[in-house]
């Protein structure tokens, strides 16, 4: 519990907003939740929570003598102390964030009675402070501090990521901004570094971009084992021991999807584009990304002897487990490259909502992998779902028209499958 109960306006209830605005009600704030999205505001006014997020549900339920949901930034804004923009920025045609969203929050700030810091939690190009100190003179609110407090919260651990983080990463305007935003986090077990506004909407866009890179420096490592003879899950085991390199972003599989990464390193490519350096390691990075999932549809298109008129199970449809969401997931590529090559679509997913969106509109979903499976020509197993762990695979595998399995995320034991009589392919391993 934070030592001072602070009044605090939270803009966005997204993922970051919703599971920001928990933690500060956990922390002891009192916190208002505004969002522009009717339904969303209703449902959370009647208890539900609008995404999945392990731990989520149960918070904003404890705390929820201290957490308001509203439509109207007024009402959000009457009492606030602080404000904390938590809305998206998605990216435009060039790969740049689009920032209206910010400023429309901005808007809404004019004439707030309490006001003291706002800070954007967003992810922002660099330079997006000095826009915001001006755009907050002429609102009137040439008093009010400003600070960037990005966030490193991982979807499916978001909860535990807020109040037990790596670090607490605070660029503010001056001293008191970046104590009233280090003493809101007063409970939460990470160290605090304060650093310059730029510095700190830089780190965010590198760490994820270095992130995408060590990801990206496996799935190519996989290549080469797949070409030499190498197994991938030994080589990064052993590349992980060193302390200096780190077990983790280490797993080969069809590349990296979510909200994050792929708009995020874009972003950061065109924003160094913007100003005159082209970053060309991480132009290499996002088209090897987008090269991977493509990869192993040639690999098993090879397999099969074509894809047309072939039925192939999705096994996991999410761009990871844990989550519900399907933003920028291999999957939807998958999907979208076996349509166009004429085959059949099945697909389970335990948590995926159904998503009235092009490619999934044209595939069939089922409740369970085996039903996925059935009669099928190839299995994909797309996300790492623990529940293939538990599939009967010599069962599955006797309702197939054909054992083939590519296993995008080396879930699978080998042996296993081979005992169930699959052709069992996966990547970065000679099998
Ligand atoms: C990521 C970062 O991990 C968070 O620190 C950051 O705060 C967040 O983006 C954000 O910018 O908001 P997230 O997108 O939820 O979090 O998911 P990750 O767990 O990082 O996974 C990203 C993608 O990389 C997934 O598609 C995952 O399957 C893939 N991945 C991850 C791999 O292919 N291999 C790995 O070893 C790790």
């Amino acid at each position: 519990m934070a030592s001072t109960s602070r009044t605090v306006a939270v803009f966005g209830a997204g993922y970051i907003g919703l599971v920001t605005g928990a933690c500060f009600a956990a922390l002891g704030h009192r916190v208002a939740v505004r969002d522009v999205q009717p339904e969303r505001v209703r449902l959370l006014n009647s208890g539900d929570v609008p995404i999945y997020e392990p731990g989520l549900g149960e918070l904003i339920a404890a705390n929820k003598e201290r957490l308001t949901f509203t439509l109207d930034a007024r009402e959000a804004l009457q009492d606030a102390e602080v404000a904390y923009i938590c809305v998206d920025t998605p990216p435009t045609a060039s790969g740049d964030a689009d920032l209206s969203r910010v400023w429309a929050v901005i808007e809404t700030l004019k004439g707030a009675p309490h006001l003291t810091a706002v800070v954007i939690k967003s992810t922002v190009p660099v330079g997006t402070g000095d826009r915001v100190r001006c755009a907050l003179d002429d609102a009137g609110l040439a008093h009010v501090g400003y600070a960037a407090n990005p966030e490193f919260t991982a979807e499916g651990k978001a909860v535990e990521d807020f109040l037990r983080p790596d670090r607490i990463v605070i660029g503010a305007s001056d001293a008191s901004t970046a104590q009233l935003i280090t003493d809101l986090h007063d409970g939460v077990d990470g160290p605090v570094q304060t650093l310059s506004i730029a510095s700190a909407e830089m780190v965010k866009l590198a760490a994820n971009a270095l992130l995408a890179t060590k990801i990206t420096f496996i799935n190519e490592i996989a290549t080469v084992c797949e070409a030499t003879g190498a197994d991938v899950e030994e080589v990064a085991t052993a590349i992980g021991m060193d302390h200096r390199l780190g077990p983790h972003f280490l797993k080969a599989g069809l590349g990296y999807g979510g909200s994050c990464f792929p708009k995020d390193s874009r972003a950061l490519r065109a924003m160094a584009s913007n100003s005159g350096y082209p970053f060309q390691l991480l132009n290499s990075v996002i088209e090897v990304n987008d090269l991977q999932p493509r990869r192993a549809i040639q690999r098993l298109k090879t397999e099969l002897g074509g894809l047309k008129g072939r039925r192939i199970a999705l096994l996991g449809m999410t761009f990871k487990a844990g989550t519900d969401d399907l933003r920028e997931a291999p999957s939807a590529v998958i999907a979208a490259r076996l349509l166009a090559e004429s085959a059949e679509v099945h697909c389970w997913d335990p948590m995926a909502r159904p998503a009235d969106i092009a490619p999934w509109n044209a595939t069939v979903r089922h409740s369970s992998p085996g039903e996925a499976m059935s009669d099928a020509d190839a299995a994909i197993v797309v996300t790492e779902w623990p529940e293939l762990k538990t599939v009967d695979w010599s069962a599955a595998g006797r309702s197939m028209r054909r054992r083939v399995l590519f296993d995008g995320r080396n879930v699978l034991d080998p042996n296993t499958m081979a005992s169930a009589g699959f052709l069992y392919m996966s990547v970065g391993r000679a099998t």
